[in-house]
């Protein structure tokens, strides 16, 4: 779950390498390193803590080389010291990885017998001492060859998941880079080469990219790549544009990117929506929507597998899908499926939701389904990424490059994707007539300009947040749709603000949970006036008896509920379909006004990453 760069073109400095490491700080965050290769030999800064750190430490680096790496680090297999940072060093060689080696206790005896003395504890120094290793072993053609053909066969005896980023002082104008299980990008411009764990890194230099797959070794020239596979086959892939500009990977004057996000809502939710609906014939468009060639028709049940906030919106997917497609929809947490017996088969649609498109869980849950015959279909954000390439079709979410650590706007822009994919099932099976499906596009269309409105409560909800910051612990609640939205707005809670919190399904409250009311619990109750609101307010009633505190998030003009809570958010009028939008504004808010005046690092929490390639 690192991030890793690496350059080879006609001179970069310093900064290049800052700041590309700067747009994958999301994937970790505790030490981060540079290593840059000039005539001179090669240089190579490390340090402890967050980019900053290293940024002290840039004047020791040269002025400009002709190839580099560098890398920011979460931390696996040993503690985040200055010693365990990236790149590590082997003789000529120089590296660095994204991913964990399996088996490297077994690799370090063999190494340490041959004589390799380890100075971190990591499992990546054993790829750099076995690449040094195999190098030397090589006894004929030039140092380009000799390090391809060892790097071949350091590979093929790694178990477990890399991204390799690799030069060599005998190679000073060469980089290479490997790839199993972890994410891995080229890109190309004029005269320069790059590797990178995500796009992001590169949008500012170039939009063509290649994605490495699985079993790949890549060489990178200034002038061009060449890759082969892990025995030497040569490969030949087009390279493909991203759409992606830089201004949509800053902050745009918002105060954390967390709160630019949150305000991203409606165009996140518009961009997902945008050519996927076609109003004249009030049909969706699947070729748009990216299920053309999936047999929709014919499916008999449907499973979705994510995790975290990807997980609440497939949850929330269920009521609408079932509804709509009269379809069954199992949701399942992609940590739990990868492991259970599979009972898929060709008439089974296996979706997998990620924003990141590269949660190592839901990738093995995913290539695990359609090993046993299902078809799959993967919602991610980011283009290219590991989980669409592993799928029968990808249906982009379109919510743009999602920068903040916890997940905001692609929430939005996943549930609306499922939403139009509900619909699109429900055309392709003919369960809604067409004067359902019409009037169910309509609401769609108009979600975008409500949310717009709902984020009008970000002032009133900043002062509410003064008053809960205190608290040790809050529950949230709500029925039907509501429940998945209740989930998403404690996890933002606690990953953000480190307060516990914990959702139920409101009806769930009487079969344990109640016993925690008394007047220090503050419940936040999610009852916007839908199928389920009589019931929602019978339970706020009884949270009330007991003493409990209400923040309660409904209609704006529901005057009962009003006069029930301690505090009310009150959201615009709206139908049942468009509600579960709206109360996630306030609840993403929330979170993140108490994580504000709570002082904790909004956009990257602590022991997060935003990318979690490992298990
Ligand atoms: C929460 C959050 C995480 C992710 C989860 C899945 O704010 O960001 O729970 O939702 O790690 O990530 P993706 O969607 O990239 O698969």
């Amino acid at each position: 779950m690192c991030g890793v760069i690496g350059y080879v073109g006609g001179g970069a400095g310093p900064s290049f390498f800052l700041n590309a490491l700067r747009r994958l700080e999301y994937r970790g965050y505790d030490s981060a390193g540079i290593a840059m290769l000039t005539p001179d030999g090669v240089a190579i800064e490390r340090a402890e803590g967050k980019l900053s750190q290293l940024e002290k430490k840039l004047d020791k680096l040269p002025a400009s080389a002709k190839v580099g790496i560098g890398h920011t680090r979460w931390a696996t297999h040993g503690k985040p010291t200055e010693n365990n940072a990236h790149p590590h060093r082997s003789g000529p060689i120089v590296l660095l990885h994204n991913g964990i080696i399996e088996n490297y206790r077994q690799l370090k005896e063999d190494l340490t017998a041959r004589g390799y003395k380890f100075l971190s504890e990591t499992d990546t120094e054993v790829a750099a001492h076995l690449l040094h290793d195999e190098y030397l072993r090589q006894k004929s053609g030039s140092p380009e060859e000799r390090l391809r053909s060892a790097l071949r066969s350091a590979v093929r005896q790694l178990k477990g998941a890399f991204a390799f980023g690799i030069i060599c002082t005998d190679t000073p104008e060469t980089l290479f880079a490997a790839k199993l299980g972890s994410p891995l990008v080229i890109g190309q411009a004029d005269g320069e080469s790059y590797m990178a764990s995500g796009i992001t890194a590169l949008v500012e230099h170039t939009r063509q990219f290649l994605v490495v797959e699985d079993h790949e070794i890549v060489m990178l020239k200034p002038d061009g790549i060449s890759v082969e596979s892990f025995e030497g086959k040569p490969v030949s892939r087009p390279f493909s544009k991203v759409e992606w500009s830089v201004s949509m990977m800053e902050k745009g004057g918002y105060r954390h990117f967390m709160l630019k996000e949150i305000h991203e809502h409606p165009i996140a939710i518009a961009q997902t929506l945008n050519g996927r609906i076609e109003r004249d014939s009030g049909r969706i468009n699947l070729a748009d929507l990216g299920v053309a060639k999936l047999p929709l028709g014919n499916l008999q049940r449907v499973q979705i597998v994510a995790c975290g906030t990807s997980y609440y919106a497939a949850l929330l997917s269920k009521y609408f899908i079932e509804n709509h497609a009269k379809i069954p929809v199992e949701v399942d947490l992609a940590s739990e499926y990868r492991y259970r017996t599979s009972t898929v088969n060709a008439q089974t649609l296996v979706i997998a939701v990620s924003q990141s498109g590269e949660t190592a869980d839901t990738l093995q849950a995913v290539k695990s389904a359609r090993a046993n015959g299902a078809q799959t279909l993967a919602v991610v954000n980011v283009p290219g990424s590991t989980i669409a390439h592993n799928c029968h079709a990808e249906s982009l979410t379109k919510a743009g490059p999602e920068i903040g650590v916890a997940s905001t706007k692609a929430f939005a822009a996943q549930v609306t994707a499922l939403y139009l994919l509900g619909l699109a099932l429900a055309q392709e099976r003919q369960t809604l007539g067409q004067a359902g499906l019409s009037m169910l596009m309509d609401e769609l269309v108009k979600i975008p300009s409500l949310v717009e409105k709902a984020l009008g409560l970000s002032e009133s909800i900043e002062k509410l947040a003064n008053r809960y910051q205190q608290n040790t612990s809050l529950l949230f609640i709500g029925r039907g749709p509501q429940w998945p939205v209740a989930l998403e707005g404690s996890l933002k809670l606690k990953e953000l603000s480190y307060i516990h919190a914990e959702a139920y399904a409101a009806g769930e409250l009487k079969h344990g949970p109640i016993a925690l009311i008394d007047e220090n619990m503050t419940v936040v109750c999610l009852a916007p006036r839908d199928s389920y609101y009589e019931k929602t307010v019978s339970n706020i009633e009884e949270i009330k008896a007991r003493g409990g505190r209400i923040l309660a998030v409904g209609q704006e003009n529901d005057a009962h509920l009003l006069d029930l809570a301690d505090d009310f958010i009150g959201i615009p009028e709206c139908s049942e379909t468009i509600q579960p939008f709206m109360t996630t504004v306030p609840l993403h808010l929330l979170a993140y006004w108490i994580a504000v005046r709570k002082g904790t690092d909004v956009d990257q929490p602590r022991n997060l990453a935003k990318s979690v390639t490992v298990e």
